[in-house]
């Protein structure tokens, strides 16, 4: 049984194109949260679940994000010659905050070929995926608990399993999401066994209220399922329909995350995010409600 879990595959390789024109040139895990981008908080969230590699699956023009966690030395010698040090700190910080192995996905063949693609370095051990879309601000009191990829990781290795992170939506949202069914079990602080995923069901027919919002951990057997999944919908690989295969196995559980998140793809969780990081913010917080006041 893997005793951890080491290695992150973050798969940016994607079109985004919902998120036009900005993703146009600049990949969208830069979208900046005030001054930090969203990338910057899964990293964040991966370093607190004891993970030490990030393997980006990337494309061409992705570059950015492995510059970001790089070290910048020009940068940081012109802070502290100018007395900046704090600020030189922090971009330190960033450079030194995780090994960065970056495989590129050649085209755009789904999120499943993308997760593929890491395959010869991930080799046998048991490994997280995260994607970009959602972030779980460090500042809400459940997530500086556990984070939700922690958690994700424990249960993973305690039932020796996949472990996929869900969030409860109302029903109604159902069309947005892949969504779980667990035979009608409703989910607590346990994990439980997944009888099938149902991609972006119609409300009525959706077999439970929880939806995958882009954490989970694998071990390696999700690799034999992928290389047999055939193109699904959207002609693309898909994640899911490999999944559905562990499921035959009795081999993923449901783990529920119950921490304040963000779908940054979507413009009103976009502006709450940084409505909500400006109201944490001193220098910030009285101007902005003294301005949303006087609307
Ligand atoms: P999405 O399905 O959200 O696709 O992929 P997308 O390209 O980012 O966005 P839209 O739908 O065109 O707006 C989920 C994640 O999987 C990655 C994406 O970068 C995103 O982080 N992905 C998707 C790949 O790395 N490769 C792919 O072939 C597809």
């Amino acid at each position: 049984m893997s005793q951890s879990v080491k290695k992150v595959v973050i798969p940016v390789a994607g079109l985004g194109t919902r998120g036009l024109p900005f993703t146009k040139e600049v990949p969208k895990e830069l979208l900046p949260i005030i001054d930090t981008p969203t990338i910057h908080f899964i990293a964040e969230e991966v370093l607190a679940a004891g993970i030490e590699q990030v393997i980006f699956i990337t494309s061409k023009g992705k570059h950015a994000l492995e510059d970001y966690f790089d070290l910048s030395p020009n940068l940081e010698n012109w802070l502290r010659k100018r007395g900046k040090e704090a600020l030189a700190d922090k971009v330190r910080q960033i450079g030194t905050f995780c090994e960065v192995i970056s495989v590129r996905q050649k085209e755009p063949l789904g999120l499943g070929h993308a997760v593929y693609c890491a395959r010869n370095i991930i080799g046998q051990e048991k490994f997280a995926v995260c994607l970009g879309d959602e972030i779980f601000p460090p500042w809400d009191k459940i997530n500086q608990t556990q984070a939700p990829l922690r958690k994700l990781v424990d249960a993973a290795i305690e039932l020796d399993t996949s472990t996929v992170g869900v969030v409860e939506i109302p029903i109604a949202d159902s069309l947005s999401y892949g969504i779980l069914d667990l035979g009608g079990k409703s989910l607590g602080e346990n994990p439980a066994p997944v009888l099938r995923t149902v991609e972006k069901p119609k409300p009525e027919v959706a077999p439970s209220p929880y939806a995958i919002i882009g954490r989970y951990v694998f071990d390696s057997t999700l690799f034999d399922a992928l290389k047999e999944t055939k193109p699904g919908v959207g002609g693309e690989i898909q994640l899911t329909d490999a999944m559905d295969k562990l499921c035959a196995n009795r081999k993923l559980h449901g783990v529920l995350l119950k921490g304040c998140r963000y779908d940054i793809g979507n413009p009103m969780f976009y502006m709450k995010a940084q409505i909500d990081a400006a109201l944490r913010r001193p220098e910030l917080s009285q101007r902005l409600r003294d301005y949303m006041k006087s609307l």
